[in-house]
């Protein structure tokens, strides 16, 4: 079959991406698959038109690659694509959207407000409203970001100001949520539309205060305990929240989902990844593994079920 893999591309994730994609060229390559690599921005479209591929493998991450931007544009191509359409995929990039989609489908979420700052002179009034309204400890983030970028732990209200700047670098949105202490928890999801499953639970331990971009990208930087150890009802409740937040935003295929267990076994979801990191110190190809998928059959699962 010929694949196009799209990397890299112009996200804050770019790096991530680049890695990402270096192992799904060598995976499908390895399955003897036609295929060609496109370091992606959107000059390479002609391109990708002309290979006239059967499928476009998406190893972007991030803004246009991940929010459903590049999914329209193949849409309109007719080009078939791996993984989530538009909807999903925007809503999926869109956190506080996606809460109040889960919120609805009883999937417990942290208290959080969202803030939007249009024009630079909101920033110091949403500062005063972040400071009146949330406790100590709480977390600032890009509304619409990965891997991350732009967050910050917030444990003292002087630090508001110079983490909203921060967080407005990615994206015009802020989320500001309670922080929840306890475990970091994540589950990939597998299948096709109506039959997914849930893949072992990682508990993620990060050497660093919490599991920021160089926990997830350093080698050594994070260890992951798979299976996640826990009773078995627990474990069976996150599975079903899981696969219900990937159901309930519409992903397609593949997708992992981010939880915090807090300190009281209650799981709290973050966030849904549609294009989940491929890296060599990625999540989802560690809980294939601990279920006998090699790197190279998960990708070539991706595939398949992409065709169905
Ligand atoms: N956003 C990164 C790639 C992840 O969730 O794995
Ligand atoms: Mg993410």
């Amino acid at each position: 079959m010929k694949i196009a893999v799209l990397y890299g591309g112009i996200s804050g994730e770019r790096e991530v991406s680049l890695a990402s994609g270096k192992g799904i060229l060598q995976a499908l390559k390895q399955k003897g698959h036609d295929v060609v690599g496109i370091d992606f921005n959107p000059e390479k479209l002609d391109e990708i038109i002309n290979l006239q591929v059967d499928l476009v493998f998406i190893g972007l991450h991030g803004k246009y690659g991940e929010d459903g931007r590049i999914q329209g544009l193949l849409d309109m191509l007719k080009i078939p694509y791996v993984g989530s359409g538009v909807l999903a995929s925007a809503l999926a990039m869109d956190k506080a959207k996606a809460k109040k989609i889960f919120e609805m489908n009883h999937i417990p979420v942290a208290n959080s407000n969202v803030y939007r700052l249009t024009k630079k002179q909101e920033i110091k009034a949403v500062v005063e409203e972040i400071k009146n309204t949330f406790n100590l400890p709480f977390v600032i983030k890009p509304n619409r970001e990965g891997s991350t970028l732009g967050l910050s732990i917030i444990q003292n209200k002087d630090e508001i100001e110079k983490a909203v700047n921060n967080a407005i670098e990615s994206d015009d949105t802020v989320l500001v949520e309670e922080f929840i202490k306890g475990k970091e928890l994540t589950v990939p999801v597998l299948g096709e539309i109506g039959h997914e499953e849930a893949l072992p639970i990682i508990e993620i331990i990060p050497k660093n205060a919490f599991y920021d971009y160089e926990s997830k990208y350093a080698p050594g930087g994070s260890e992951h305990i798979v299976p996640a150890q826990m009773d078995d009802h627990l474990k069976r409740q996150i599975q079903e929240y899981a696969v219900l937040a990937h159901q309930s935003l519409g992903c397609e295929t593949y997708s992992r989902v981010d939880f915090i267990l807090s300190e009281n076994n209650l799981p709290i979801i973050l966030e849904v990844n549609t294009l989940p990191g491929m890296t060599p110190t990625s999540l989802f190809p560690d809980a294939a593994k601990a279920v006998d998928i090699s790197y190279e059959d998960m990708i070539e699962t991706f595939v398949t079920l992409s065709l169905k």
